[in-house]
């Protein structure tokens, strides 16, 4: 039983969802991955408070309470050890009006699946896309489609994420994880506001850079000051800390795994490891 599904545990494969769903029928909802180490999921408490953010954000009312939601997630990780959580609440099934419905119940959805943990020495090559999403990208919503659309363009490229760009030539985040660029041997990456979504991972990093003594700045660059930065990387709970070795096919600084990336790499990883593990 590895699928939770408004209030009852089955097999994924029999899931079945309304075709009114207003997830389905409007992208009108919000979602949540979570990465499971050892069996253990990590930061889960920090995902669900985003998830609580994010269905607020669209005023959608919480389906469960917060720690249900967290039992639910353990439940389903059970026998798994590397893994992942999706979770997503739409505002549910109704006839199909714009506004929202009144009589109107949330659709919640969670399963895991397990993953293959990610070669020790994986490098990302990044493509720039344009950054035309709206104006709350803060809020972990299922609209995703600059994004999906923004990484298939990346991999028709032969590249492993994209990077979005703003008309005004500011660099925003990934189209599934933040960016972070070493300029000065201090660490840049776009402030925590509605341009971004602000990722556990990101949060992960700048404690860990604090700790080890890393300048930080809260700072957007550009792109041609992301193009002449010594080190790149991205993140995300998917993809880690996962170093940004070119840009548009243009090596990034060496064009290799950076010593400040291996560093917070490394911390990362003995991050995951203490807290789950
Ligand atoms: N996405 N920015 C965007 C646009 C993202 O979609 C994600 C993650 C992040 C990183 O957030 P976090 O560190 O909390 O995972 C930043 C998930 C993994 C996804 O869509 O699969």
């Amino acid at each position: 039983m590895n699928l939770y599904l408004n209030g009852e545990y089955l097999p994924l494969e029999q899931g079945r969802i309304s075709v009114e769903d207003r997830g389905f029928q409007f992208g009108d909802g919000v979602y949540e991955v979570v990465r499971v180490y050892g069996g253990k999921p990590f930061r889960l408490a920090k995902h669900l408070q985003r998830l609580e953010q994010s269905v607020k954000g669209i005023e959608i009312p919480i389906p469960e309470p917060l720690p249900k939601m967290e039992e639910v997630c353990r439940t389903l990780i059970k026998g798994l050890e590397e893994a992942q959580i999706y979770l997503q609440v739409t505002r549910g099934a109704a006839p199909r009006v714009h506004a929202f419905p009144k009589e109107i119940r949330p659709t919640l959805v969670a399963y895991a699946r397990a993953v293959t943990p990610h070669a020790p020495d994986r490098v990302f090559n990044l493509k720039t896309v344009t950054d035309d999403r709206w104006g709350r990208c803060h809020l972990k919503t299922i609209c995703l489609l600059p994004n999906i659309l923004g990484k298939q363009k990346a991999v028709e490229a032969g590249c492993d994420e994209g990077l979005f760009v703003r008309d005004n030539g500011i660099v925003t985040e990934g189209t599934s994880s933040n960016a972070f660029f070493v300029r000065g041997g201090a660490l840049f990456t776009h402030p925590a506001d509605n341009r971004i979504l602000n990722g556990v991972t990101r949060e992960a990093v700048l404690e860990l850079a604090r700790q080890q003594g890393i300048r930080m700045r809260h700072q957007a660059v550009t792109l041609v000051e992301a193009m002449a930065s010594e080190e790149a990387f991205v993140t995300g709970t998917l993809s880690e800390i996962m170093p940004a070795v070119s840009i548009d096919g243009k090596p990034v600084g060496s064009g290799k795994t950076g010593p400040v990336t291996k560093k917070l790499r490394a911390a990362f990883r003995e991050l995951t490891a203490k807290e789950c593990v």
